[in-house]
């Protein structure tokens, strides 16, 4: 007889409080941003932290240029500043995103067109780029989604093709190889989160990469109220050249993030193990598809999403979605962190019902914008089923080994050694919990 699920009311497998936080702190972090606040050198363009950051991040991307920013958002709306995009321009954005890589577009007063992922590695799908191209598309952006590189090779021979830039929102995949080539250095201008979240974790905090000398330059107009940098021995001249911003970071998040960067090959390469371990152990029960990397590319795996099989599992007949509520609150129940990360299409968001950005219907009713474009969640069908059917499990980062994987699995197995108990009964398809 199989053990009585936690759902109902049974004991939950997952002892609690076992699971240890990201990100690590160390002293040696603490240290850093205590030195910083000695110093008293708090923040500038050229400040010292900021400086030795963008060389150590530039050295580690293989890159010529990077920029350190407030946070990932601004280092996108740099990028797509730094590659020319303007008003009325279209961009190719992938349609399984966070919304801050389209939001970046709308910033240049331009205009986000989607496309559809593939059904594997759940990334833009190469294939559906051509056909949403137009005389006004400027760039592509990719998403690395999840940490695993996007078909480069594909994606950028459509941008030459087409004379377009691509821009790479590496958010989710630090230290991510593509082909031996590191993510933020595959396309014209790379962009990284430094979110508390990610696998290099700054509290908040982002970067450009780029090899191009002029986008390098835009890209920093773009970051600094549309002003040159000038030498810290020169007199500022406050003269604005464009729009621009402050998007400037603070030394304390500069120096814990040098800290941090000294350990991420070694956190990623950790997470790796648990998340091979959780592969190798839950690709063995009927029903569960995990995550598939072509030989080609390194995952970092900021995220980890599992696919649910019904007709594998046993249950033909039971709808995709149905089954995948079912299962993920019976495991929520065990003590398994699985949880959504997104739930529709970007282009389902309100901002791209109502087409109005900025008031008054712009950039989508503005002169310089081709007129009719609409958005549609079905549009993306490839995207709406990995929503239905997947989702997403927290805690295989660094901080955990294999002995909370090891839970987890036997949680897993727990669930689907009493599927009958609640994979037919419509009162376990309820969307409970939504996120972290
Ligand atoms: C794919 C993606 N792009 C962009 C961002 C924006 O980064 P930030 O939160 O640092 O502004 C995020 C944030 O998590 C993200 O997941």
């Amino acid at each position: 007889m199989s053990e009585r699920l936690a759902i109902n009311g049974g004991n939950s497998l997952v002892p609690e409080g076992i699971e240890k936080p990201w990100p690590i702190i160390t002293q040696d972090d603490i240290d850093a941003v205590t030195g910083v606040l000695k110093r008293g050198e708090l923040w500038g363009p050229e400040a010292t932290e900021k400086t030795a950051l963008e060389k150590e991040w530039a050295e580690y991307c293989g890159v010529k240029h990077c920029i350190v920013t407030n946070s990932g958002t601004s280092a996108m709306h740099a990028c797509v500043a730094g590659v020319g995009v303007e008003t009325g321009d279209e961009v190719i954005v992938p349609a399984f995103t966070f919304w801050a890589t389209a939001q970046a577009v709308l910033c240049q007063n331009a205009i986000p067109v989607f496309v559809d992922i593939e059904p594997v590695g759940y990334n833009i799908d190469p294939a559906k780029i051509e056909e949403k191209i137009t005389d006004r598309t400027k760039a592509i952006i990719v998403v690395h989604a999840h940490g695993l590189p996007c078909d480069m090779d594909e994606i950028n021979a459509v941008a030459k093709k087409h004379g377009l830039k691509v821009l790479e929102d590496a958010a989710h995949a630090h230290g991510a190889v593509y082909k031996g080539k590191k993510t933020g250095n595959l396309g014209d201008m790379g962009m990284f989160s430094l979110n508390g979240t990610k696998n290099l974790p700054g509290g908040e905090g982002g970067f450009v990469t780029t090899n191009d000398p002029d986008y390098y330059e835009k890209a920093r107009l773009t970051c600094m109220f549309g002003e040159k940098t000038v030498p810290k021995e020169n007199i500022r001249p406050y003269d604005a050249y464009t729009m621009g911003n402050n998007y400037r970071p603070v030394e304390m998040t500069c120096a814990f993030v040098r800290s941090q960067l000294k350990r991420l090959d070694e956190y990623n390469a950790k997470r790796l193990v648990n998340v091979k371990y959780l592969s190798d152990e839950l690709g063995k029960i009927d029903g569960i598809i995990t995550p598939v990397d072509p030989p080609d590319r390194t995952n970092a795996y900021h995220i980890y999403r599992l696919m649910l099989d019904p007709r594998a599992a046993g249950y033909p007949d039971i709808d995709p979605g149905d089954f995948r509520w079912a299962v993920q609150n019976a495991l929520f129940a065990e003590g398994v962190p699985v949880m959504e990360w997104h739930s529709f299409p970007v282009p389902g968001q309100s901002i791209f019902k109502k087409l109005d950005a900025y008031g008054k219907g712009c950039p989508w009713n503005c002169g310089h914008a081709r007129q009719g474009i609409k958005y549609d969640s079905n549009d993306y069908p490839e995207t709406q089923k990995m929503f239905a059917a997947s989702f997403v499990l927290y805690n295989m980062y660094a901080s955990n080994g294999l002995e909370l994987m090891k839970y987890y699995v036997d949680a897993f197995h727990k669930v689907f050694d009493s599927l009958d108990d609640i994979a037919t009964d419509p009162k376990y398809y309820k969307r409970v919990r939504a996120s972290v």
